[in-house]
């Protein structure tokens, strides 16, 4: 059958640097979804992208034609709005997991539609697995059920939203085609808009751990990301907020899992306590909740009651012991000071080789893997303290991890001063 545009010429159009048509976008997208363009056309498309960027009404129309090339998800029918946050992915990212209960103990619904970890930022299903029972797979019918019953559920995004980006943010993972602010900005909105959430609020991470680099990079994907999901009606407001340093203390998986907890209880660190309580007042703020303080349900013990009730309905046990690795090496400080910088892709690499993280996507992860560590920048060490604790199943390896650390961290006598969060957007 004859195609009404040939995928070749609009390859040529989008490197010389015209835009799209509507309808062109239209068919590239419907076609690449459906397997009638070919894998090597669709990259050469994408590097195309990657070096000419799209204007806004051609960003608008590619997001929209992603949204379109799957089903939607319809959350009008639960008592209570709802609210999502989404996190561009970052080293030590455990904030999901308070979140979802504290947001939720406060009133506000949270489908936490979320995926595995590919790379160095680890994914928060895999996070969550480390949980002895839990399962991310849930029914639409079992998600509705959890958010009305609970108010949170974390679960594995279904197949069905967005199909265009699942085929498409792999083919960019294997084509250097990632790091396109208009192709980040359409692959997250599609799947969030397609979603269904009211309110959404976006956690644009910067710094050596994520995909942008600057906070003006981070500020132009946030903006972007703002625009796309307003336009489509969302309440969608974005924070750009610090990754050269991993959060908390502790990068992997059931070491993130033991932090949360920590969190929940009322403690864990301030960095952690202070981005989810941003977070939240942002998810409360969009949802019309002013007046609601999270901080009081972390206090009282209300998100933690939601956590161990959003565990439970999903086959966990939020009292079991987590997994704990087979074999640690502890890496000390080799002078007094303080702590002027650790480095949160380090730190990834490091969790990553450990095997807390996969290489390709049919990999398993090791749910005890990662790294900890026990003082944070600016605090202070002696020489000869324990400064960072590697965990793994597979001692083989400790040497790559041990060479990735080598050169993550400083000791000095500055106090550091990078703000944890640089902007609000929306
Ligand atoms: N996360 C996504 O979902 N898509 C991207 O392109 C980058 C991060």
């Amino acid at each position: 059958m004859a195609t009404p545009f040939s995928a070749v010429e609009l390859i040529r159009r989008k490197r010389d640097g015209h835009p799209l048509a509507d309808a062109e976008i239209d068919w590239l997208i419907e076609a690449y979804t459906r397997g009638d363009i070919a894998e090597e056309q669709m990259a050469a498309l994408a590097m195309a992208i990657y070096f000419t960027g799209m204007a806004p009404t051609e960003l608008d129309r590619w997001t929209a034609a992603m949204i379109a090339s799957g089903e939607r998800l319809d959350f009008s029918g639960l008592s209570r709005p709802t609210a999502d946050k989404h996190s561009t992915g970052g080293v030590g990212d455990k904030i999901t997991l308070v979140l979802a209960p504290l947001v939720a103990a406060c009133g506000v619904a949270v489908p936490q539609l979320s995926g595995r970890g590919l790379g160095l930022t680890g994914g928060t299903l895999d996070k969550m697995e480390a949980i002895p029972g839990w399962r991310a797979q849930l029914s639409t019918t079992e998600m509705l059920t959890q958010l009305e019953d609970v108010g949170a559920v974390i679960c594995a995004a279904g197949s069905g939203l967005a199909p265009a980006d699942r085929k498409l943010y792999a083919l960019r993972d294997v084509t250097g085609t990632v790091e396109s602010i208009p192709l980040i900005a359409s692959s997250i909105m599609s799947k969030k808009i397609a979603e269904g959430t009211s309110a959404l609020v976006l956690d644009v991470k910067v710094g050596s751990g994520a995909f942008m680099q600057t906070a003006e990079r981070g500020r132009e994907l946030a903006e972007t990301l703002v625009r796309l999901g307003t336009a489509a009606g969302v309440r969608t407001r974005a924070l750009v907020t610090e990754m050269g340093t991993p959060l908390g203390r502790s990068a992997g998986n059931a070491v993130e899992v033991a932090e949360a907890v920590e969190v929940l209880a009322g403690g864990g660190p301030s960095d952690v306590v202070e981005l989810t309580l941003a977070l939240a007042r942002e998810m409360l703020s969009a949802t019309g909740r002013d007046g609601v303080d999270p901080a009081d349900a972390l206090a009282d013990g209300r998100a933690m009651d939601v956590w161990r009730r959003m565990v439970h309905a999903q086959g966990g046990d939020p009292a079991a012991p987590l997994p704990r690795a087979r074999h640690t090496e502890t890496i000390t400080a080799e002078t007094d000071g303080i702590l002027e910088h650790l480095d949160a892709h380090a730190v990834g690499l490091a969790a990553w080789r450990l095997g807390a993280g996969r290489a390709r996507k049919e990999d398993a992860v090791q749910a005890a893997a990662g790294v900890t560590w026990t003082v944070r920048p600016g605090e202070q060490i002696r020489a000869g303290q324990p400064l960072l604790h590697l965990h793994t199943d597979t001692p083989d390896r400790l040497p790559g991890a041990r060479d990735a650390l080598a050169r993550a961290y400083r000791i000095g006598t500055c106090t550091p001063v990078t703000p944890l969060i640089h902007d609000w957007i929306g």
